[in-house]
């Protein structure tokens, strides 16, 4: 089973239905915006900044629970620069995507190890490892998920269970369009490829490693060659 938070934002939405119609067991989860469609009848809404409410939802899908991908997808981003920064959106965006990540993968790690499988797999990115003006709340949050998922991983490599992220660059859907188009154009010309990525090459990434069970505790860069 594959566990997608985020799937309303552009990259969570595109995986959930690349596994959809792959027919691959699927449950996704949703904030803000339900989304409409037969593919979403297996989702549930949940803020993953409530770790009861994490608690239940894992509880109540327990039973259909093997073979666990948990792909953390949801994100949120605060843009201020820290000296005019508001604490509590600072506070958020560290509760949404450091501590909700967090309560995800706390809830799953019990029936994981009884399985002796998992896959833990976060959307970090390279805001992480180079810092950009204006977001010092998102990239301590994304950074955090390295220090995380490290410990992660050996808490529990003798289950068989993996830990990793992608430290994603720019990509053609999601955040992406709250970026005014001249900052954009900016940032596709540090780029080597010269283009915001596909979020197939995401898909791709996240099959790797599902595949690797060597892979663990590891940050992989998806970003077209950023300079
Ligand atoms: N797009 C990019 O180029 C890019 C680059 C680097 C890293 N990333 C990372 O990749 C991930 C996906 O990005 P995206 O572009 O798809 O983001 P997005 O379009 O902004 O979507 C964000 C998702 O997070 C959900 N969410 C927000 N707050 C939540 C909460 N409290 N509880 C549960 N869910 C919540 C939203 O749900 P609702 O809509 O239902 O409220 C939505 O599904 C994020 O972690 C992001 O940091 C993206």
């Amino acid at each position: 089973m594959i566990i997608i938070t985020g799937i309303t934002g552009g990259i969570g939405n595109y995986l959930f239905n690349k596994y959809f119609e792959n027919d691959e067991d699927i449950i996704g989860t949703y904030y803000q915006n339900k989304p409409e469609g037969n593919q979403y009848k297996n989702c549930y809404q949940m803020d993953i900044t409530d770790n009861s409410a994490v608690e239940k939802f894992i509880t109540a899908i327990s039973a259909q629970l093997e073979n666990i991908t948990l792909i953390n997808s949801a994100g949120i981003s605060y843009n201020s620069f820290a000296h005019k920064a508001n604490v509590d959106e600072w506070t958020k965006v560290i509760n949404v995507n450091l501590n909700g990540t967090f309560y995800l993968t706390r809830s799953v790690l019990p029936l994981m190890r009884k399985q002796n499988f998992g896959r833990i797999i976060n959307l970090s990115s390279i805001v992480s490892q180079t810092g950009v003006l204006g977001t010092s709340a998102y990239a301590a949050s994304k950074a955090g998920l390295t220090g995380m998922i490290k410990s992660i991983a050996l808490e529990n490599a003798k289950h068989a269970i993996t830990a990793n992220n992608i430290n994603l660059g720019y990509f053609k859907v999601g955040m992406i369009n709250t970026v005014s188009q001249e900052m954009q154009e900016k940032i596709k010309s540090k780029i080597a490829l010269n283009e915001f990525g596909d979020p197939e090459n995401i898909y791709k990434t996240i099959q790797y490693i599902r595949e690797t069970a060597y892979l663990t505790g590891s940050c992989i860069d998806l970003n077209g060659g950023i300079v």
